[in-house]
C-alpha cells in the first residue's frame, strides 16, 4: 500500500520523507488555508521535496473552471495530482484530463456507487473518506473494503486511496481490506513508528553495549 502524507505542510513532509517511506502527498483547500501562504509556491516546494505524487485540488465548482485550474497546477511541476471534488462537473473533468493523460484523484467519497463512477471517469485514485462516515456513525473502513471488492472483481485501474485515517488502527484496516494506498497525518505516521517496547528494547542494547565496552576496557 502506497503512505501519503496528508498535509500541506514543508516541515513534516520533510520530516516523514527522511524516514523514506513517503510515496507522495495529498492536500486539500483546508490543509493549504492553514499554510497562509501562495498556493502555487506551496505545491511547487512539495513537487521538489517529494519524488511521488502530489494531489493539488481545484476549487472551481464547473467543469470548465476545473480544467482551467488543473492546467495550472499541473504546469507546476510533473508529479502534480489534480485533485477533483465528486460531482458531475469534478467527474466531467476527470474524464477529460484522463484523456489528455493527465492523472487524478476523485475526492469526497462517501460510497460505493460514487467510487464507480470515479473509475467510469477513469480516475487515477478514487478517495474515500473514512473518518468523516466514522464521525456520522458509518462505518468508513466498511466501504473501503467494499470499494476495493468491487474494483477488484471489475477490475477497474482506480486505485483506491483511503483517507480521513484518523489513527494507526484505520491505516492497518485499509491495508487489510486492500486500499491501494493511504493518506495519513503526520500525527498518525508518528504514532504508528513508536512502541514503548522499541523504546525500552533500544535502552537496554545501548546500556548493555556501554557495560561490555567498559569491561573490555577495565
Ligand atoms: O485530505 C482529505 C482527508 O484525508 C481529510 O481528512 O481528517 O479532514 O476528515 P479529515
Amino acid at each position: 500500500m502506497k503512505l501519503f502524507l496528508d498535509t500541506a505542510n514543508l516541515a513534516e513532509i520533510t520530516e516523514i520523507n527522511r524516514w523514506g517511506v513517503l510515496d507522495g502527498v495529498t492536500t486539500n483547500p483546508s490543509l493549504a488555508a492553514k499554510e497562509k501562504r501562495d498556493f502555487a509556491d506551496m505545491i511547487r516546494e512539495i513537487c521538489a521535496e517529494v519524488d511521488g505524487d502530489v494531489s493539488a485540488e481545484v476549487v472551481a465548482t464547473d467543469t470548465d473552471g476545473m480544467l482551467r485550474e488543473a492546467s495550472e497546477l499541473a504546469a507546476i511541476a510533473d508529479n502534480v495530482v489534480i485533485k477533483l471534488p465528486l460531482t458531475p462537473d469534478g467527474l466531467g473533468a476527470c474524464r477529460k484530463l484522463t484523456d489528455e493523460g493527465v492523472k487524478t484523484n476523485v475526492t469526497l467519497c462517501f460510497s460505493a456507487t460514487q467510487a464507480i463512477l470515479a473509475a467510469g471517469a477513469g480516475a487515477t485514485y478514487v478517495s474515500p473518506f473514512a473518518g468523516r462516515l466514522d464521525d456520522i456513525a458509518n462505518d468508513g473502513i466498511a466501504l473501503i473494503a467494499e470499494i476495493a471488492d468491487i474494483f477488484r472483481v471489475q477490475g477497474y485501474t482506480t486505485e483506491v486511496l483511503a483517507a480521513s485515517l484518523r489513527s494507526p488502527q484505520h491505516v492497518a484496516q485499509a491495508a487489510a481490506v486492500g486500499a491501494q494506498a493511504a493518506t495519513l497525518p503526520s500525527k498518525v505516521f508518528e504514532q504508528m513508528v513508536h512502541h514503548p517496547l522499541t523504546d525500552a528494547g533500544l535502552e537496554r542494547f545501548l546500556a548493555d553495549w556501554e557495560t561490555y565496552q567498559a569491561a573490555l576496557e577495565a
